[in-house]
């Protein structure tokens, strides 16, 4: 049976980055306590093993303000500064594990709206990478998301406007939003802010897809990301599975393929997808 691995399954740059900073503190500081503000990535295994290891989360800002000692570990979504304030007037230690990506889009939206800009974020108000962009961009900050809200969308002052991304949205309606509110005339600067990792992801996934008799996604059952795959990927191949891990998964299902292809979530440990890449190669 041939096998082929995505080359862009599993953890994107940031939250490899962010996952082996966790790693680091745990080796580096085993005196002290460790947190996360928020899971570091939505990903069962990982959260458990870390906690296994004296790393606690902490999940709002109330928690934080509790805390007096310790390490406060950013995760790759980033965080709004009132955070970073908290943080810094309790004394903790600050590991900043936000992906320079989102980095940078904190750095447009406050220089924007220092600039007198109005922002509107083009992403999913909920996401807490979203939450903590507008926490850098202040209270003159519109957040769309759908066609309602696109259409919806009117300032009674106008002014100019900034318009970015959230890194994981997707990018034909990224277009088409900004299409929608571009036709009222506003005077629009408009920064495609979106990650290449999970255009590259999604596409490569959709090529072999295309190219095998089965494929196998692995994700959390949670992961946005992942259930994206899954839809792309069985247009293009109808034995498609999706599984957390390993034992999700009823090799004897694949008995009639001949080619197999993996891919993985952004979320996905390399030795969850080493593990099913192996044995499904070995069966
Ligand atoms: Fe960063 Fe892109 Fe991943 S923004 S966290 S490298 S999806």
């Amino acid at each position: 049976m041939e096998v082929i691995v995505a080359e862009t399954a599993g953890f994107c740059f940031g939250v490899k980055r962010a996952v082996d900073k966790v790693y680091e503190q745990i080796k580096e500081s085993p005196n002290e306590k460790i947190y996360t503000y928020g899971p570091i990535i939505h990903n069962e295994e990982v959260v458990g093993d870390l906690e296994k290891k004296g790393v606690s989360i902490i999940n709002s800002k109330e928690e934080l303000k509790m805390l007096k000692k310790g390490i406060i570990i950013i995760r790759s979504h980033g965080v709004d500064k009132e955070v970073y304030d908290i943080a810094n007037s309790n004394n903790l230690k600050i590991v900043d594990a936000t992906c320079p990506f989102v980095l940078k889009i904190h750095k447009i939206v406050e220089k924007e709206k220092n600039n007198g800009s109005h922002i509107i974020i083009i992403g999913n108000s909920n996401h807490p990478e979203v939450q903590g962009i507008k926490g850098w961009s202040g209270e003159d900050t519109t957040v769309i998301g759908n066609e309602e809200e696109a259409r919806n969308f009117s300032m009674e002052k106008p002014k100019k406007i900034c318009i970015v991304s959230q890194t994981t949205f997707n990018y034909n309606k990224f277009k088409y939003l900004v299409e929608i509110i571009s036709k009222k005339r506003y005077d629009i600067n408009v920064l495609d802010t979106i990650c290449n990792a999970t255009h590259e992801r999604q596409a490569e996934a959709k090529k072999i897809a295309a190219n095998v008799d089965s494929m196998i996604v692995i994700g959390g059952k949670n992961s946005s990301n992942t259930q994206k795959l899954y839809e792309i990927c069985s247009k293009e191949c109808s034995s498609t599975y999706y599984i957390q891990t390993l034992e999700d998964m009823n090799l004897c299902e694949l008995q009639s393929s001949s080619c197999v292809g993996i891919t993985a979530g952004a979320s996905t440990p390399n030795y969850i997808i080493e593990e099913v890449h192996n044995n499904v190669r070995k069966f």
